[in-house]
């Protein structure tokens, strides 16, 4: 780590602050403001934690769920167990982890999925940008598998290209949707998160019979970001939403 990482991090006060508080991470306070402007988690709700190592928001979501809630969160790193809440090992892009999901939640109703789902960062913007925008667009597609309607969905994305497509298929499935940075953000983070509030019972005209996935990778071929594999007249050079560069 550089020595100006070093002292950003010295001088961070959400990290200080996170540490006198007993969070996990000081990205708790994300969370902390996004719920204090939108009340995304309602006392009593069932939470589902996507991406939750090593547990900042977990901590959060048990507070505000209170002791008739119901919080789980799932990673794919082990995350130390907290108090109040179920944490399991598990890629959410696996059908078996839906199913342990499904299992743990038995029959009460999912109120509230949030996501600060993040790629191991390569470096690259372009790359790390391409790839959480898939790793959001694929938690919206588990969110609306699982969520009650009415219920509110929040995830994190990068700035960047395909960003409108994801805000659009989210419009046609919730009747609030707005981007939200929290100032705990750090301020050369280009992260800002997607507030999603009330799912609709059916989606919009539009995107029926389709999933949110479908509709972000045409929104891409649309802004001739990535081309159609069928288009192509070599090998493909397509990987989820990255273009690669050809050998
Ligand atoms: C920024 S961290 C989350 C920090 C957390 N919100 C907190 O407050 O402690 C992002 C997490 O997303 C997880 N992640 C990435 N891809 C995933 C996947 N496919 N399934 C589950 N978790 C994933 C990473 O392992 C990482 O721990």
């Amino acid at each position: 780590m550089s020595k100006r990482w070093y002292q950003e991090n010295r001088r961070d006060p959400w990290r200080r602050e996170a540490r006198s508080k007993g969070y996990r991470a000081r990205s708790a306070y994300k969370l902390k403001q996004i719920q204090d402007k939108f009340g995304i988690i309602r006392k009593g709700d069932s939470v589902l934690d996507v991406g939750c190592h090593p547990g900042g928001w977990t901590q959060v979501a048990v507070e505000e769920a209170g002791e008739n809630g119901f919080v789980l969160g799932v990673d794919l790193l082990s995350t130390s167990p907290i108090d109040g809440a179920s944490i399991i090992i598990g890629d959410i892009s696996e059908n078996s982890t839906l199913e342990e999901i499904s299992n743990l939640l038995g029959d009460r109703n999912l109120n509230t999925v949030i996501s600060d789902i993040s790629p191991k960062l390569t470096g690259r913007y372009d790359t790390d940008q391409a790839i959480s925008l898939e790793l959001s667009t694929l938690v919206l597609d588990k969110a609306m598998m699982m969520l009650t309607p009415g219920g509110n969905f929040v995830t994190k994305i990068f700035q960047g290209t395909g960003i409108e497509g994801l805000m659009k298929a989210a419009k046609q499935r919730f009747s609030n949707v707005q981007r939200y940075a929290p100032t705990a953000s750090r301020k050369s983070s280009s992260e800002t998160y997607l507030i999603c509030q009330n799912k609709l019972p059916r989606v919009k005209k539009g995107a029926q019979g389709k999933t949110a996935y479908q509709q972000v990778q045409e929104h891409l071929e649309e802004i001739d970001v990535l081309v159609k594999n069928s288009e192509m007249d070599e090998t493909p050079t397509v990987k989820g939403f990255r273009r690669l560069k050809k050998k």
